[in-house]
């Protein structure tokens, strides 16, 4: 970014074709309204007049702590819009802060998107920063930015910093899992887990591990959607306001190039993508996420490309849940552009991205300072890949499960199951001493998919009975139509597809039936014969929806499977640019 002018190139698009202008430069009355009233907050005409005007859209809330320095960061980056001559204008959007929002952030993924695009379509707005980071938001974010196509640019959160305790390093979700069974096994006490919960989380920031949200925002970054490099930078880092103020001029550039989605956007980038999530370890839901971001863009990928990338790409990244290692200690090691200098070979390097240059001008000179942290290609961080995709007769649309996280010896196993007809029966009933279970059983949870939960929660974990823990078991085969947190870890096979509720096989399991699951062959199957199969089938009736208003009746009645993305159905077309009729004005 250093050596991009900040002056409007020669060749730069005419003033009068900038959306804002409708609402500005008319000579009506109703564009007078809009240079009287935007007066009215302060500005002086040639504040704005003549000018882009560059959304911030805002997701920092009080109730989301990985956002909590975001309006601070927004300051920053209006001060790169002014510098770069353009018109700033903060849109605050819903924070989707994951650990508060129930029953779950996904339910609000496509709320988001839609909050988005309607933001950039309603308002007198030629391009956007868009402000996010904790997992949802980056999706939510750039999947209404690709329907809107207008010039946008990703500013990630970044990274808490490193945690520790104890000696030990601490990343944020995994080790709440981790010191969660050793509290119930009964090997720290109520007092150590009060102690943690002051020390664990250091900074402002997203999760320090390699879950969903430094996924994602490492995605964005390798689609060509931030800075070159951004989405490693520490939240707490002076680097990072100074990104920000980047974006701002960066914006106001890119209004004036007209370098919008649809022209950086190309299968191409999104093979990027692929290669950058495999290399990570990243978490099982950036592929219900990719899978929606491509569908938006007008471009299919699919569960089996992403299990064919990830055969050919390994974990590289020595991060948890996968590794060993932090975000922080990513970032001293040389950070996303390290990692895809790793695996250049693999990258499709023309691809345009915000700031104006390919991919491979942007990993050019790209270093990697600890081949601990950032491995080379032939000594990879574990054999297991970032996803394998399964299928079989319980997941005929398909089931993903992350084999760098999960037990070696658990990726061939048979066993009977266990079922939990819901989350409320999970919860009740794990713990009891009397329950049927040993190490050998498949836990099986069901009616927890998009439409069943509603809203796809993170439940795909299933807790380790207690029974268990105390006799030092912690891992398990546990198959589900929900998800799992990326900073999670464990022999967890998700999005089972279709889901339970519309009628998929895992609906028919019983306890006692055999589970078959061979990550190797890709193969998760239900030893049930077929004519039984349809019998239980003949007695399955479907449960009557839990929302029968508002928003999550809409999401209950328009949400797509897990294998294809979890967006609305009627959002999922590709990108169009729809333009305010002039007499609204
Ligand atoms: Fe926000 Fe993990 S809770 S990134």
């Amino acid at each position: 970014m250093p050596d991009r002018p900040t002056r409007p190139p020669a060749d730069r698009r005419p003033l009068a074709e900038l959306r804002s202008q409708r609402w500005f430069a008319a000579d009506n009355m109703r564009a007078f309204a809009h240079r009287q009233r935007t007066q009215q907050m302060g500005m002086r005409r040639d504040d704005f007049l003549g000018k882009p005007v560059i959304a911030i859209v805002n997701t920092w809330s009080d109730l989301s702590p990985c956002h909590a320095h975001l309006r601070e960061r927004a300051e920053a980056v209006k001060r790169g819009v002014w510098q770069a001559g353009g018109y700033p204008v903060e849109l605050p959007a819903m924070s989707v802060g994951e650990v508060m929002v129930k029953p779950t952030t996904m339910l609000y993924r496509n709320f988001l998107a839609m909050e988005t695009e309607e933001l950039l379509r309603s308002h007198p707005v030629d391009g956007t920063v868009l402000l996010g980071g904790c997992d949802k938001s980056t999706p939510g974010l750039l999947m209404g930015a690709i329907s809107m196509d207008l010039p946008a640019i990703y500013f990630p959160a970044g990274p808490m910093s490193n945690g520790q305790w104890r000696g030990q390093k601490t990343g944020a979700g995994t080790h709440t899992k981790i010191y969660w069974d050793e509290l119930r096994a009964g090997n720290i006490t109520p007092a150590d887990w009060i102690d943690l919960e002051g020390r664990m989380t250091r900074s402002f920031g997203t999760c320090n591990t390699m879950g969903t949200a430094s996924t994602m925002t490492s995605i964005a970054d390798a689609l060509g959607f931030t800075l070159p490099g951004a989405s490693s930078i520490p939240a707490v880092d002076s680097g990072h306001p100074r990104m920000a103020a980047d974006c701002g001029v960066r914006a106001v550039e890119m209004v004036w190039e007209d370098l919008k989605p649809s022209r950086f956007l190309t299968e191409g980038s999104f093979q990027n993508a692929l290669v950058a999530y495999m290399a990570l370890g990243g978490s099982t839901n950036a592929a219900v996420h990719l899978i929606a971001l491509a569908r938006r863009a007008g471009i299919a990928l699919t569960l089996d490309e992403m299990d064919t990338q990830s055969r050919l790409t390994p974990v590289l990244a020595n991060l948890f849940p996968s590794g060993g290692g932090l975000m922080e200690d990513f970032w001293f090691a040389g950070g996303l552009l390290g990692l895809l200098g790793r695996v250049k070979h693999q990258l499709v390097l023309d691809c345009l991205t915000v700031n104006g240059k390919t991919l491979g001008e942007n990993i050019a000179g790209a270093e990697v300072f600890d081949a601990e942290v950032i491995r080379p290609f032939e000594r990879p961080v574990t054999e297991g890949g970032t996803l394998a995709v399964l299928h079989g007769n319980l997941a005929p649309s398909g089931a993903v499960i992350k084999p760098s996280a999960a037990s070696p010896r658990l990726m061939k196993h048979t066993g009977p199951a266990l079922v939990f007809d819901d989350h409320a029966e999970l919860s009740t009933r794990i713990d009891d001493p009397a329950l049927p279970v040993d190490e050998n059983t498949v836990l099986v949870l069901r009616n927890a998919g998009p439409i069943g939960g509603p809203g796809f929660p993170e439940w795909g974990n299933l807790p380790i009975p207690k029974k268990l823990l105390a006799q030092g078991v912690r891992d398990m085969v546990r198959v589900s139509d929900a998800r799992m947190s990326g900073t999670h870890y464990g022999t967890c096979v998700l999005h089972v597809a279709p889901e339970s509720a519309v009628g998929g096989p895992l609906a028919l399991v019983r306890t006692g039936d055999m589970i078959e699951l061979d990550v190797e062959a890709r193969r998760l199957h239900l030893q049930v014969s077929a004519e039984e199969l349809a019998h239980r089938r003949g007695a399955w009736a479907p449960a009557p929806p839990k929302f029968e208003r508002g928003y999550a009746m809409l999401f209950q009645q328009h949400v797509t499977q897990a294998d294809a993305g979890c967006d609305f159905d009627f959002l999922e077309t590709g990108a169009a640019t729809p333009v305010p009729e002039p007499d609204i004005f």
